[in-house]
This record gives C-alpha cells, structure tokens and sequence, in this order.
C-alpha cells in the first residue's frame, strides 16, 4: 500500500524510519511539509497535490494541532482515504464528525496513537469492548509531568529544576502548558472516554493540573503513605458517564506509584475481564510510530477496522466522579487539617473541586489540589 504523511516531525521521521526498515509491503511515497523544509524528493507543501494522487490510498496525520489537521483529514476521509493519525487535540475536539465522515465512506479511522504513544490502549478497549463493557478507566498519560513528578520525588529536587531539565532534554515543550496544566491529559480523557463509553465525550471536562506542585506537597503526601500523580478518569454506569483530569494523591504502594521517568500507565475496567493495565512509553519518535505503523498494517491487512458509533444516549452526569480533597493553600476554606498548610475536605464531585480550586486561587495563586481516592 501506497501511503501519504502529513508532518515530517519527531513522529513522522519515526513511521517512515520503521516502514523503511522493518514492513516491506508498506511505502511512503508522499510527505506534506512546510515549503522551506522541502528535503526529499517524496516532499510537497501542497496537501491538495497528495488528494490529487490516485495511488495514495492511505493518509498519516501527525502534523499536530487543530487546524489545517482538522481540515485535512476531514478532505482525506471524504476522498476515500483511510486516516490513521496520532493528533489528540483533532481528535479530541473532532471525534463525531470524523467517525461519520469514516462511516459514510466506507474507510477506516484509527487513532491508537493519539493516547498512550507506543501502548495498544486503543485497540485495548476496543478488543474489551467486544465482550464487555469498560465501567471506568483511569491512566498516567502524560510522559512530561510524570517524569517531573518522579525526578522532584528521587532527586528532592523542585519543580522549576526538574522542569528545566526536562525542557533541556527534550522532554518538555519550551511552553509546557498543555502538559502541566492537564490540556493534553484532558484531550486524552475525552479520547479513551468516547472510546471506552460508544459516547461523543464532553469536552469541558474539569481540569487541574501539577504547575503548582512544590517539594513540600510532596513530602507532606509521602508523610501521609501516598505520592502525587496528574491522572485522566472516567466512570460509566447505568447509561451515564463523568471524566476528569486532576492530581491524585495514590497510595505509595500502588502501581502508579511506581511508573518512573516519563512511562505512562493506563488501567481499565470491564464487566467481566476485570482490571486489566497497560503499561509502557507514551511518547517518543519511534514507540509512537510504532503505535501508527500497528494501526497502517491492521488497516492493510482488514485486521482491524474500528467503527464509532456515539449513537449511544449516555448522559454527562459529574455526580459520578466524587473524592474527597486535599488544598494547600492560604485561602480561607472550611476544611479537616491535613498538614501544615493543607486541608482535607470531603465528597466532592470532581467540578466542585475544579471550582472549589477556582476559589482558593483567586486568594493564594500557589494554590496545589489533589484528589484522595474515596475507596483508600
Ligand atoms: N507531551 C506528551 C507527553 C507527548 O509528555 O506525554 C505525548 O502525547
């Protein structure tokens, strides 16, 4: 099969590395680039010269970003091409319309590396979801703050060193916004959510997350036999849904304690399988291609073919998302000690939180939540 790539980045350069070297029966024959970056005689800047091209059949997004992504898939899917991308803010923000696009044309979407890089969560759920149905899921999804978290908690270091290590090892973006505010998290919610639970996910999920965490949050949380993770949850139930992304103080014996460095760790579970985890790097040039090559061959060879059908009436209803919460802040809130500092307050919904977190800002900026899962 004759394939296009649009974007020649980190993940581009990485799928084109792995066909070349290890899936004969594949071939990139078209890249979409920006025209100063013209390098390669496959390369054009011109996406409508790779639509005009008949024996594409194939199209690889991973230029990142909404639009002209946006634009471009949709064309590619409507032209008859299979799409496979790894760009979870598209996806994220247009899921619906691309899966009906997919539909009525009779060609296949496949997103396995939007979430989780080089870790089969996708096809994961879906496989699940031949059988069962996913009750809830929760994961560390984001390789950058898991890796701040991990280096501040084993070099007792704070967050603005690690973070500028990060950022010199090419972790982190130069703005890191997205990752440490919990924005490419919460797309990945919304993501594994519409996957998990056949819905067209709310995409205002409440959302908090780790630019305030300090050394001394830390040490407080380890006094009290937990750590901090920046997770993405979702909970279904009795045709109703709730999702978030917040920090989570989790217990230091469990397993997200454990993922070091910037691995991910993503859990679900199904009515009769159980929890089942999937654990393994999240981003990266080739374990991200990695994810889009599996995704290419399962297209070439009809092994897979994911439909989305968010037909499914499941309600948003934040009322099934409830923990109980820690504040480190100066504000003035009604809350049980919970260290010099800190307090605990109890049962709320993961939006009273958000707004709760609103509150206290508004007074004290430093401001750090998390949540306390209820079940510990
Ligand atoms: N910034 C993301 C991360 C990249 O750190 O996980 C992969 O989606």
């Amino acid at each position: 099969m004759k394939i296009a790539l649009l974007g020649y980045g980190t993940v581009g350069r990485g799928v084109d590395r792995i066909i070349r070297e290890r899936v004969p029966d594949v071939e990139v024959t078209r890249i979409l680039e920006l025209p100063d970056r013209l390098s390669d005689p496959r390369m054009t800047a011109s996406f409508d010269e790779i639509l005009a091209d008949d024996a594409v059949e194939l199209v690889v997004e991973c230029m990142g970003g909404i639009e002209p992504a946006h634009t471009y898939i949709a064309s590619a899917l409507r032209s008859g091409r299979h799409v496979v991308t790894s760009n979870k803010a598209v996806v994220a923000a247009h899921l619906a319309e691309f899966a009906a696009l997919a539909h009525a044309a009779g060609v296949g979407l496949y997103l396995e590396a939007a979430v989780g890089g080089g870790v089969p969560w996708i096809a994961g759920i879906e496989k699940v979801r031949r059988v069962d149905d996913v009750t809830s899921f929760s994961g560390i999804m984001n390789g950058t703050t898991n890796y701040i978290v991990d280096a501040m908690r084993k070099e007792r270091a704070d967050f603005a060193e690690v973070l500028a290590e990060a950022q010199r090892l090419g972790y982190a973006e130069r703005d890191p916004s997205a990752d440490i505010d919990g924005v490419d998290v919460r797309n990945k919610t919304i993501i594994s959510a519409s996957v998990a639970f056949d819905v067209a996910c709310e995409k205002d999920l409440p959302t908090s997350g780790i630019r305030n965490l300090t050394l001394a949050d830390l040490e407080l949380f380890s006094a009290h036999g937990r750590t901090v993770k920046l997770l993405g949850r979702g909970v279904a139930g009795n045709g109703r849904y709730a999702a978030a992304v917040e920090p989570v103080a989790v217990a230091a014996s469990s397993l997200e304690a454990a993922v070091p460095s910037n691995f991910n760790l993503l859990t679900l579970d199904g009515t009769t399988v159980g929890e089942l985890r999937f654990y393994g790097q999240g981003a990266g040039s080739l374990p991200t291609g990695n994810a889009i090559v599996q995704d290419v061959l399962d297209c070439v060879t009809g092994a897979r073919r994911p439909v989305y059908d968010f037909s499914r009436a499941l309600a948003y209803d934040p009322s099934l998302l409830r923990s109980d919460y820690v504040l480190r802040t100066t504000a003035a809130l009604d809350g049980e000690p919970y260290g010099p500092g800190a307090l605990l307050v109890r049962d709320l919904t993961a939006e009273g939180a958000r707004a709760l977190l609103d509150e206290a800002l508004a007074s004290d900026p430093t401001t750090f939540m998390a949540a306390l899962p209820r079940e510990d």
